[in-house]
């Protein structure tokens, strides 16, 4: 009986990966293609069709924390349970990411950087962080981390989940007239939701309208949750002031894209937070141990609602 490992990767990464794994489970046999005897999957966006046909599997784990492309894929075997990557190495990069791009939209700092460019010597303006409001939408296991490191450091934070949350020093929201209001007052949004039915194409031009005039807007989650046209006619019309944009509809972005040259759009290239596969690997080690003991697995995906 075996786990199969599967992914679309260049050869390198999935061998990285296999020593990895092989060194935390040594108990399991690792399998690279599936057969009849793969009883659980470890898995980052497989080819679709890769986990149909695999009578004894029991349980598949995803090397990503977001999960929209596993779950697009028709033939996954229904009722086997999911569980999706919260790694420690994602968790401390991806409040560092947004704590550089608030202070860079707060303090003016890529503003100053353009002004470099054009040997310009100009303070900005330099409110206090109490003055500056972060509204964070998604209050999960980034964004949750991300809303409350932005509090520690003063900033006026709000959160936007689809439940309601409660978190220290947040305010925390849900509902479609809250999420208006508080879109209205933010001077940085953040998007950390995951991709589902109900977040792809959210920030599309009626939700962009709603952003108080010239904030900024931070994407890390998704490209998909952007209707990216939408996007540039809010910053060509001053809607929207700057964008740091993590995530893209198409990656990596295309050369002829004008995200890359806009004034006021910084680019990154799907690196806000990355798994560490040294410590995802004890996750994943961790929650195969818990299957096979017949405990629940952590970080279940739930399906039906889509992450
Ligand atoms: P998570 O723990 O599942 O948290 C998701 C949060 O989003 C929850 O608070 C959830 O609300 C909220 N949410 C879901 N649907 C919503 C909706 N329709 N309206 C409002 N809020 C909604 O996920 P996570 O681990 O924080 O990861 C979030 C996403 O980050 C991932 O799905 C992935 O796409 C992205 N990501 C990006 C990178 C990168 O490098 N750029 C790295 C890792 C992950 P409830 O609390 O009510 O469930
Ligand atoms: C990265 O974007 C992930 O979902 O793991």
């Amino acid at each position: 009986m075996s786990i199969l490992l599967s992914g679309r990767w260049e050869a390198a990464e999935r061998d990285q990966w296999l020593a990895l794994l092989r060194a935390a489970l040594p108990e399991e046999s690792w399998v690279l293609e599936p057969g009849p005897e793969v009883e659980a999957a470890v898995v980052a966006n497989p080819p679709p069709g890769a986990l149909q046909g695999l009578p004894r599997l029991g349980f598949i784990q995803s090397l990503w924390a977001g999960v929209e492309k596993l779950l697009a894929d028709d033939t996954l075997p229904a009722g086997v349970p999911i569980a999706r990557m919260v790694d420690p190495a994602m968790n401390e990069a991806m409040p560092q990411t947004a704590l550089w791009a608030v202070l860079g939209l707060h303090r003016g700092f890529f503003e100053i950087q353009a002004q470099q460019r054009r040997a310009e010597w100009r303070q900005l303006a330099q409110p206090r962080a109490g003055e500056w409001r972060v509204l964070v939408l998604g209050l999960g296991e980034l964004g949750g981390r991300v809303a409350q490191l932005l509090a520690a450091q003063g900033y006026a934070v709000s959160g936007y989940s689809r439940r309601p949350a409660e978190l220290p020093g947040v305010r925390c929201l849900h509902g479609e007239a809250a999420l208006a209001a508080a879109l209205g007052e933010a001077d940085t949004v953040i998007n950390l939701m995951p991709l589902t039915e109900a977040t792809r194409g959210f920030f599309d031009a009626a939700r962009l309208a709603q952003f108080k005039r010239g904030a900024g807007f931070i994407n890390l989650a998704r490209g998909a949750h952007v209707v990216e046209a939408d996007l540039l006619a809010a910053l060509d019309a001053g809607r929207i002031g700057r964008a740091v944009l993590d995530v893209f509809q198409v990656e990596p972005l295309p050369a002829a894209h004008p995200f890359w040259s806009h004034e006021r759009v910084t680019v990154l290239p799907h690196t806000a937070a990355q798994t560490d596969a040294r410590s995802a690997a004890a996750l994943v080690a961790a929650n195969l141990r818990a299957w096979r003991a017949g405990r629940e697995p952590a970080h279940r995906v739930e399906r039906d609602r889509g992450y």
